[in-house]
């Protein structure tokens, strides 16, 4: 085999199986009979009697009974509820959605992977956002922009790749409820431009209908410059009516080829990018022309707010990146169409390992919002590095932005729950490419498996979803499932103590974004700058700086602006400080500085004592790629710890105060 089928995979030893004598289902719907065939063929790989399949209008008296109640959009959270029931031996899943459905076939799936009864169950399973996605970042050429993981199993060549490993995809991410795909880089590439022409229709459509099989939509980045690019005009302003026809028309030739056809996600006016700002139009003009040209086809327009100011100086103290995404969008609050949804990633600079949450999420209560994350480890040890990044994600999600609502944590704003909105949801960068294991570290997969489960239902644990993971990829051994999810649960503090310190950021390699250079962006253009100098560092951003902390409600601007009351890890996102400033742990900044980074690669050696210890106990070939990653982790945390440490070492002239050697 060319690829593993990942979580869906394993054989559990063990594991008691329902006595299925057949596989009912009330509805010939696509989605509907892959459900069935997914019971099918998941009883039969376990070691069951493969159950026959039956259309069957009315409920059976034992086996399984699949029911769709009717139908309902995409995009409706109610409607993809399903529920599972079980008494006397008929398990009935039954779901108002095709989807739903689905949804719930792989419920029961992982219900006996993770041996969890199933006898007398009655429940009810609603996720939490309409829309759960994954944002590719996959070129047509199958190289992959922060891709850690092989070349594209989406593209080569210019042309689009379809075979059976495309459907083990789909299966993959509908069996932990990921609803949604852009397939390509939101840099478009030049082949990618013509996705919205002829030339591609056809291989799209056949992409579009393995996904749509798995009840998964398909969404293309889109150039924002097409009408001039492809269309040949002169302009691309949004307000010129050409335009706007332009794309009209262009949308009634998508949908004609592809009625099933998602919509676009857009990167504009960002890092070279075209966008409104080119015609002196703002985001909201820019991002409607597109909107009002798929509205009547039901497609939307997902647009990043990764908008900012890519020609920074260093000497220059008071623009600031972090402030860009608010204060572009905050102001157009309510001008954008109902069709439109705004991206927003989590942290307001660009997804370093600490960030605060983004002072967007419940700024704009009149206009759709979504989240956008990274399982791509672009900096966060890039699937080399062993980094669960889902404890970070349940911070996020559950941050209070204190702006006087009832719901009011960022969930609650991306959910709908805060402001009646239906088209909101989470999205992430994914990390998945060709290689055998899908994510380049096999244990990185419990990032993508866990950003599905979380997506769909925020109030697991990452403790819960590291567990079911662990259970359903190398079984239910007590010993493995305890040291895998030790090593999984800390691995995101870990990684963040040998990297840059207290929410400061960057310090890595320009040129990959990959290990330790302390000054690499500090006089580049990018706007991410950390002003180590002799006394201190960090970057103020209270009033007396960037004035950025206002962008939060008041309660927040409050503990952010002061030394005091600013939490530890975001210090020095916050302010700046000499290297004396006593942290609340008690210890100083530089003492944390050289304690943290010790401590990183300490973790790491831990790291490796504590999977060589599951030698026998999991599958060779994961056991020794594991081993292997967790090899180049430790050469990199050590990279890191000495390189940092030398650097404050001699920029402060203070040394360990518990005398380690420091050097590079
Ligand atoms: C990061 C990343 C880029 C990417 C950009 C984006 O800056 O390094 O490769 O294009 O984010 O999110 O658009």
């Amino acid at each position: 085999m060319e690829y593993s089928g990942l979580w869906l995979d394993h054989k559990p030893e063990g594991a008691v199986l329902p006595d299925i004598g057949a596989v009912y289902y009330n509805s010939s719907a696509r989605v509907v009979l892959t459900a069935a065939r997914e019971l099918r063929d998941a009883l039969s790989a376990m070691g069951a009697a493969a159950p026959e399949l039956k259309l069957s209008a009315f409920a059976p008296e034992r086996g399984v009974y699949l029911f769709e109640g009717g139908g309902g959009a995409y995009t409706d959270k109610d409607a993809q509820a399903y529920e599972i029931e079980e008494r006397d031996g008929l398990i009935r899943i039954s779901s108002e959605t095709a989807q739903g459905v689905l949804w719930g076939a792989f419920e029961l799936i992982r219900m006996i992977r993770c041996r969890m009864p199933i006898e007398g169950i009655s429940k009810r399973f609603a996720p939490d956002m309409p829309l759960r996605m994954l944002d590719h970042w996959d070129n047509t050429d199958g190289s992959i922009e922060r891709g850690y993981s092989g070349r594209s199993f989406l593209f080569k060549d210019g042309e689009i790749i379809i075979n059976e490993r495309t459907r083990c995809y789909a299966r993959l991410l509908a069996s932990v409820g990921i609803n949604a795909i852009v397939i390509n880089n939101v840099n478009v590439d030049d082949n990618a431009v013509r996705f919205i022409t002829g030339r591609y229709f056809d291989s799209l459509g056949k992409l579009s209908e393995v996904f749509a099989g798995y009840g998964i939509k398909l969404f293309i980045s889109a150039d924002y410059a097409a009408p001039i690019d492809i269309g040949g005009m002169d302009t691309a302003d949004p307000c010129d009516k050409r335009v706007a026809e332009w794309w009209e028309n262009t949308a009634a030739e998508i949908y004609k080829a592809l009625p099933e056809f998602g919509g676009f996600l857009i990167k504009a006016d960002s890092e070279g990018r075209p966008g409104p700002v080119t015609y002196g139009r703002d985001q909201a003009e820019g991002a409607n022309v597109l909107a009002r040209a798929l509205k009547p086809y039901g497609g939307i327009v997902i647009w990043r707010c990764f908008v900012y100011n890519c020609h920074q100086d260093w000497r220059d103290r008071k623009t600031d990146r972090a402030r860009a995404g608010y204060d572009y969008f905050k102001p157009l609050d309510g001008c954008f169409d109902d069709n439109v949804i705004l991206q927003i990633k989590n942290g307001p600079v660009d997804f370093q390992v600490r960030e605060p949450v983004s002072p967007l999420f419940g700024a704009m209560p009149a206009t759709n919002q979504m989240l956008e994350v990274q399982i791509a480890q672009e900096y966060t040890g890039q699937q080399r590095d062993l980094c669960y990044l889902i404890p970070w994600f349940k911070e996020i999600l559950d941050f209070k932005m204190r702006l006087n609502a009832e719901n009011d944590t960022v969930a609650d704003y991306i959910s709908g729950r805060a402001c009646g909105n239906k088209l909101c949801g989470i999205a992430a960068v994914c990390n998945t490419g060709g290689d055998y294991n899908w994510t380049g570290h096999d244990l990185a997969a419990a990032n993508l498996y866990g950003f599905g489960r979380l997506s769909f239902d925020t109030s697991l644990s990452a403790e819960r979803i590291a567990g079911e993971w662990i259970m359903q990829t190398f079984g239910g051994d007590e010993k493995t499932l305890e040291v895998v999810s030790d090593m999984l649960l800390s691995s995101w503090h870990t990684y963040e103590k040998y990297t840059a310190p207290l929410g400061v950021g960057w310090m890595v390699a320009q040129s990959d974004h990959y290990g330790p250079d302390v000054d690499a962006f500090e006089y580049s253009r990018w706007g991410t700058y950390h002003y180590s100098d002799r006394n201190g560092l960090g970057v103020d951003r209270t009033d007396s700086g960037t004035g950025y902390i206002r962008q939060y409600s008041e309660p927040l601007a409050e503990l952010y602006g002061n030394t005091e009351t600013c939490p530890d890890e975001l210090l020095l996102f916050f302010h700046h400080v000499p290297y004396t400033h006593v942290l609340k742990s008690g210890e100083t900044v530089i003492q944390h500085i050289y304690n943290t980074h010790f401590e990183g690669a300490e973790d790491v050696k831990r790291f490796i004592d504590a999977w060589s210890s599951l030698e026998g106990r999991i599958d060779r070939g994961a056991f020794e790629r594991v081993s292997e990653r967790l090899s180049m982790q430790l050469e990199n945390a050590e990279e890191w710890r000495d390189i940092i440490n030398t650097y404050f070492y001699r920029k402060s002239g203070i040394a360990d105060d518990k005398g380690r050697k420091i050097y590079k």
